[in-house]
């Protein structure tokens, strides 16, 4: 019998028998389409100053977005170096022993193994590590010990990042080029690394189960592994990596934002898949507006007759609301 607990997945891997709670039931198990997902790769620098290809960019987002939610970006000015030891930091946290890892957590941040501290079957083969931006400056403690100037860095970087995201998201949706950015100054942000270890069972089990993202934005970088899926026109489309443009970032539409277009933009159920042979690791950085702003279309983009979609509510009723779910779903 298994741990409670995290897992060290190495082991798992060589038992012959693959351990049920790991096992997907099979309408969740859906193969994959040999199709890709049609995402546009934006250049960030070449729109800084050019307005028409600022303009040409944001028709491309704007059709991404309405119709699936995924883009991606280049030429974003973040040091491949940066991006290297953001890696590097998180992964030395998870070649510790099990038994250190477990210490370091702290209500939902810090160190999860699988989540088996929430779920008791359908868990994702995956270790993880959470913490919200900011919290390393504001309030040292024992979850963050293991991070400390290089993920600072990352996150203040992601910050800078997601303004040049919001600018074209804003020339995007026809609303004033600040007005997302103004909206998301004091934003809130989650961190987190990932890995995905390999696993001689990958058909059986998810890296991440089917889900939408109920943050604002996400921004992801994910290794040249691959295993990034979408669900769009009832199939699922690989989002492959890009060796010619190794850096970029994959942007995805969550709840929130897609709440703040009205719903005009797609917050789109994705997944992980895991690998037979190699480990996949990504770093995912959730973009928030602050927890007690209310989440609202611009007036002066959708008229007064157009029906809103969402009512109004805050990122901490959805954050404290998906929380809530996943106990309960814990007990079924
Ligand atoms: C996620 O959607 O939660 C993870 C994305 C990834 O690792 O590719
Ligand atoms: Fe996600």
């Amino acid at each position: 019998s298994l741990p409670s607990k995290g897992f060290n997945f190495q082991v798992l891997n060589k038992e012959t028998q693959f351990p049920e709670q790991f096992v997907w039931p099979l309408k969740d198990l859906v193969k994959s389409c040999d199709q890709k997902l049609d995402t546009p790769l934006i250049d960030l620098k070449a729109i800084k100053n050019d307005d028409a290809a600022m303009a040409a960019a944001a028709e491309l987002v704007r059709k991404a977005c309405m119709k699936h939610g995924f883009f991606e970006v280049t030429n974003h000015g973040i040091d491949h170096d940066l991006i290297a030891a953001t890696y590097q930091e998180f992964e030395s946290f998870f070649n510790l022993p099990l038994a250190k890892k477990q210490s370091a957590r702290n209500n939902v941040w810090g160190y999860s193994s699988a989540h088996a501290d929430r779920f008791t079957s359908n868990l994702p083969w995956k270790q993880i590590f959470t913490y919200p931006y900011n919290y390393i400056s504001q309030s040292p403690s024992q979850v963050v010990d293991f991070f400390k100037v290089v993920n600072q860095r990352y996150c203040d970087a992601m910050k800078e990042l997601s303004m040049d995201i919001l600018e074209l998201l804003g020339v995007s949706l026809g609303a004033d080029r600040s007005h997302f950015q103004k909206y998301f100054e004091d934003c809130e942000g989650i961190m987190r690394g990932n890995s995905y270890p390999a696993c001689a069972n990958f058909n059986l089990t998810f890296g991440v189960g089917p889900h939408c993202d109920p943050t604002s934005l996400t921004i992801l970088h994910q290794d040249q592994i691959g295993g990034l899926e979408v669900f769009v026109d009832d199939k699922w489309l690989p989002v492959p990596p890009r060796p010619q443009t190794p850096d970029a970032f994959v942007i995805n539409i969550g709840d929130t934002f897609s709440a703040l277009s009205n719903g005009l933009y797609k917050s789109c159920l994705h997944r992980v898949l895991v690998n037979e042979k190699a480990e996949r690791k990504s770093l995912t950085f959730f973009m928030n507006p602050r927890g007690d702003k209310i989440v609202k279309p611009p007036h002066n983009l959708f008229n007064n007759q157009e029906e809103r979609k969402f009512p109004d509510f805050t990122w901490s009723q959805l954050f404290g609301f998906t929380q809530k779910r996943h106990r309960a779903d814990a007990d079924t």
